[in-house]
């Protein structure tokens, strides 16, 4: 049995905040402890009651004045777009043929998947973040390169091999029945391995043929147990040309309908340009829509409706998407949401905010039993946050005199600097990265 105690400012969500002044959506405790105990947390509570409970040899970490927080969580990622970030184009389709599938050719090569995935997991958790799910590339080594990499930091990921047969080179595209051989094998080998889960992955509507489509629906009939992630309505471009590509699909959003590709374990990036027919299909399946507003403004996507969204039932998570986003901060990301959503006359709180980045996202993945908080029993993922990480975000915080007050400068200004630790399964993996 190993055990740590991890003193701290701890701040938890019990459920999604109704308003900034809603004390009774999260715990605080000023002086808290953790009490973690073989990568699982065991207690959690005020430090003079938790403590007594720890073993006399228990090991103690005080991160006080800093924020103890479940780690956060990201919705959607490429982990093979690592360099392609920061690559100057017009938009999505000009972005996608000039850079990014130039860039993802490079994972037929096993070694550099391995290389590019070891430096990924390494870089998100620097910035606080434990879990995400992840496109790989169409090649499958691509696929175990990043759940080996996870595996061996015991980290709990969602991952799948891209399944792409047209409109991109000939090197990046398999073929329907390959698709669904490969992504068979690769549900066998690593679905439920650990902390490791697979998502079905046809990349989005214009790289899959109907012959594919078929494949991913038969994938999806047969293992209901795996996620599905695509891309759905991020771009004007995109959407003429996926409407030409499937002309008797009654709109985008249909042709996943179609091939019964909606549900609750399915994640859609971006839903910016969604008619009210549209959001009712996803509502009505428990169907997830993924907000990345950095990538949503680099490639000049559109600006994701919230409110709407939301009013309408539709789940929703965020995430970064790195490489159409620009930054690996979940931080930055909701500082860009926020300001998206400024754009469109909405509000984001901060409590909102730090709810989507852990247990909201937890719960659009349905992993709230084992992340996204910091509830006993659940998996000690833990991210510890200092909101004087430099010298401005000091000064500023000198006159914050509230929590929210504090999650604002966070997000607003905080990146990686200001993530002092982060715990996966209880181990601490960023000092431990210096
Ligand atoms: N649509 C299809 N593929 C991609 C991708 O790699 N990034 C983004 N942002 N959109 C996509
Ligand atoms: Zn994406």
């Amino acid at each position: 049995m190993t055990e740590l105690l991890i003193r701290g400012r701890i701040l938890t969500f019990v459920d999604e905040p109704r308003d900034i002044a809603d004390t009774a959506s999260y715990r605080y405790l000023e002086d808290g402890a953790l009490l973690v105990r073989d990568g699982r947390i065991a207690a959690m509570g005020d430090h003079a009651d938790v403590a007594p409970t720890a073993g006399p040899d228990t090991p103690v970490v005080d991160h006080r004045p800093n924020l103890v927080l479940a780690g956060l969580i990201d919705a959607h990622i490429h982990f093979p777009q690592m360099q392609a970030v920061a690559s100057y184009a017009a938009q999505l389709l000009e972005w996608l043929n000039t850079y990014t599938f130039i860039e993802e050719q490079k994972f037929a090569d096993e070694q550099h998947a391995e290389f590019i995935a070891e430096r990924f997991m390494d870089e998100i958790l620097r910035h606080g973040t434990t879990t995400v799910a992840a496109y790989c590339t169409v090649h499958p080594q691509s696929v175990d390169a990043f759940f080996r990499a996870a595996q061996a930091r015991n980290m709990c990921v969602i991952g799948g091999k891209v399944m792409m047969d047209r409109n991109a080179p000939p090197a990046l595209c398999d073929a329907p029945q390959s698709s669904y051989d490969d992504t068979k094998a690769l549900i066998a080998r690593w679905h439920g391995r650990g902390r490791l889960h697979y998502a079905i992955t046809p990349r989005f509507a214009i790289t899959s043929s109907p012959e594919q489509m078929e494949m991913a629906a038969a994938l999806v009939r047969e293992h209901p147990e795996a996620y599905v992630q695509t891309h759905l309505s991020e771009n004007r471009e995109e959407i003429a040309l996926t409407r030409s590509l499937y002309p008797d699909a009654p709109d985008y959003t249909g042709i996943y309908e179609h091939y019964g590709l909606l549900g609750r374990k399915t994640l859609l990036g971006h839903c910016i340009h969604l008619s009210e027919r549209e959001m009712k299909a996803l509502a009505g399946t428990g169907t997830v829509a993924v907000f990345c507003p950095t990538s949503n403004l680099f490639l000049g996507s559109g600006l994701f409706d919230r409110e709407k969204l939301a009013e309408n039932g539709v789940r929703i998570a965020v995430a970064t998407d790195i490489g159409g986003g620009t930054s690996f901060s979940m931080l930055k990301t909701m500082d860009e949401a926020y300001k998206v959503l400024q754009l469109r006359g909405q509000r984001l709180s901060p409590l909102h905010s730090f709810y989507m980045m852990t247990l909201g996202n937890a719960r659009a993945l349905s992993l709230e039993e084992r992340i996204g908080t910091l509830r006993p029993g659940t998996d000690a993922d833990i991210t510890i946050l200092d909101s004087r990480a430099t010298p401005a975000m000091r000064l500023r915080m000198n006159t914050a005199r509230t929590l929210t007050e504090e999650l604002f400068l966070l997000q607003t200004m905080g990146d990686d600097r200001a993530v002092a630790e982060v715990y996966v399964a209880g181990k601490p993996m960023k000092t431990a990265l210096r």
